[in-house]
Formats: C-alpha cells, structure tokens, sequence
C-alpha cells in the first residue's frame, strides 16, 4: 500500500534555544538557521525562559505559562534544538523546559514530533557532549530524532554577524544542507507517523 504524505509542505518547525544569555551564540546560530532554512519550513522559537522550575506537584493544575508551552510545541510539525553545552551536558533552562513539556504523565508533547539537534561553542567538539545527552532525553520523549548528518559548531570569532550571516561559505553551505536534509527528514516521519499518533 502506498505511503501518503499527512499534508503538503510549508512545515512549521518550533525552535528552542537552549541559552538565556543576551550575547548567546547559540540564539545567533538560531538566527542564521532561520535565514538558511527552506522556504518549506516556516521557523518560529518556542521561549523556555518564562517557565519556572518543574515540578510534579503541578501536574494536577499545570500553570498557563506551562499549558501554553506545550500548546505551542503540539501546534508544530517538528521540532528543533540549538543548544549550548554547559558542563559537559545541556543547560539547566533547557532540560526544565523539556520537563515541562513532557507531563503531566500521558501527555508528552514530543511523541511521534521529528525533532533535530544542532549546537555551538568555542571549544573543539562544539557542543557534542551536550548533544548526545539531548539525544538520550529525546529518546526517552519518544521523538524521532535526525540521526545524521550531525552538526557540531565550533564559533570563531566573526563566523556569525550578530544578525545571523555566517561569512564562511563552507560553514555556510554545510549548514543550508544541514536544514535540508531536516525538511527531507520530517517529510518522511510525517509519511509514517500520523498526527494521531503526536502528543
Ligand atoms: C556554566 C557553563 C558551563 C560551560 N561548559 C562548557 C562545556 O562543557 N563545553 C563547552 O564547549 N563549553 C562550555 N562552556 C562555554 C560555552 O560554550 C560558552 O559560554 C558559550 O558562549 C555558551 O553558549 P551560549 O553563548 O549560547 O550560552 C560553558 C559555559 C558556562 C557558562
């Protein structure tokens, strides 16, 4: 039987970025991904620096910021992390954030949601401790993740304009690819993976 596409790109796509720096490199980086990305995919941020710390004691009367978290991430077709490492794993603000929305029990809002995972530091292996311990979180949430190509940013000072150009043309069209092979990616997890089946 013939597998039939869920419905036609554009495709939205929820962003998080995994830092609330000011002079964060990771929200530049998101910059430039917005500018590079497909005009099949319409690219909005889904804030974490609004929630407070999770606990399950709110599960039997979440909050609205919390409901209107999850609310966004379940009105997108996909999902993307642009994240910081710190100390060798994700931020705080981010692992609380994907808490949130991964409760009440019953009611993860990353099942069956494609998700990709990108991130940029200064040091050498460019955030991919921090990676693969978001890998294993997203595991556990049940979203299809991109395994490959992964994308490991080493920032350079000058790589990234402060309004999201990247002046190296390598860097540049590695990551043009990089949001390409994501659109291709969720086309097929939309292919096999119907909205009933999302949280
Ligand atoms: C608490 C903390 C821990 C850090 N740990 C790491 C680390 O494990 N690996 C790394 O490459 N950089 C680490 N750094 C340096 C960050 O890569 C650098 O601060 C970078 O600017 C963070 O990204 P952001 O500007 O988007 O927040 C750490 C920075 C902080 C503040």
């Amino acid at each position: 039987m013939a597998k039939v596409i869920e419905h036609e790109p554009p495709y939205t796509v929820g962003y998080f970025v995994g830092s609330l720096a000011s002079a964060s490199i990771n929200r530049t980086l998101s910059k430039v991904l917005v500018r590079l990305a497909p005009e099949q995919l319409e690219m909005t941020e889904i804030a974490i620096g609004n929630l407070p710390l999770y606990s399950y004691d709110y599960d039997a009367d979440y909050p609205p910021v919390a409901r209107d978290f999850k609310a966004s991430i379940e009105s997108m077709d996909a999902v993307l992390f642009v994240t910081p490492e710190y100390n060798r794993s994700i931020p705080g603000a981010l692992k609380n954030a994907i808490d949130w929305a991964s409760r009440p029990w019953g009611t993860n809002s990353f099942t069956g949601r494609p998700s990709a995972v990108i991130g940029t530091s200064s040091g050498a292996i460019g955030t991919a401790v921090a990676q693969q311990n978001l890998r294993s979180v997203l595991s556990f949430c049940n979203s299809p993740q991109m395994n490959a190509p992964e994308a490991y940013i080493q920032t350079v000072p000058g790589l990234f304009t402060d309004d999201g150009e990247c002046t190296n043309d390598g860097t540049r069209e590695f990551l043009e690819s990089w949001m390409n092979d994501f659109l291709s990616f969720i086309q097929r997890v939309l292919t096999v993976v119907p909205s009933s089946a999302r949280g």
